[in-house]
């Protein structure tokens, strides 16, 4: 299942995502907001508790620059936020870091290249191996 959610500087792109989503028939859930001004850590705490469930869980997040929202995300533990600004890391993010929420920048990015690396992560599997030692290292920085 995907968890989408946004703050206010997020909603319009998360319109978007949402009919890219369906468009594409994806399953996803929509957390909020639906464009009040709320607080960005709420919204990144309940996509990532959902999120964490199950490892073919995903989320989505977008706040005004991706960047509070990410931040939000990465403090919850099981969750590997990426605030992917391009194509490439949104691929790479999957192939190496094995990202399970992605965060875009409803201000900061368009719609065009933010569904392109949408599209791409979720089409994206974790390439294991040297990275899954990797992974490792980061879910071991949790603990401590
Ligand atoms: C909200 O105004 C804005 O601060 C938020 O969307 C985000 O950009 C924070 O990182």
């Amino acid at each position: 299942m995907i968890y989408v959610g946004c703050d206010h500087g997020g909603y319009e792109m998360k319109l978007a995502i949402m009919g890219f989503l369906k468009e594409n028939g994806y399953e996803y859930a929509d957390m909020g907001c639906g464009g009040e001004p709320v607080d960005y850590p709420d919204i990144a705490k309940a996509v990532c508790a959902e999120v964490v469930k199950s490892p073919e869980n995903r989320g989505i997040l977008v706040c005004g620059t991706g960047i509070g929202i990410s931040i939000a995300a990465n403090k919850i533990k099981g969750i590997r936020a990426a605030l992917a600004y391009d194509y490439y890391a949104a691929k790479y993010t999957r192939l190496h870091n094995d990202a399970n929420v992605i965060c875009f920048g409803g201000r900061t990015m368009g719609t065009g290249s933010v569904l392109e690396s949408l599209d791409v992560f979720l089409k994206t599997e974790f390439l294991g191996g040297r990275h899954k030692t990797r992974i490792d290292k980061i879910s071991e920085l949790e603990e401590n």
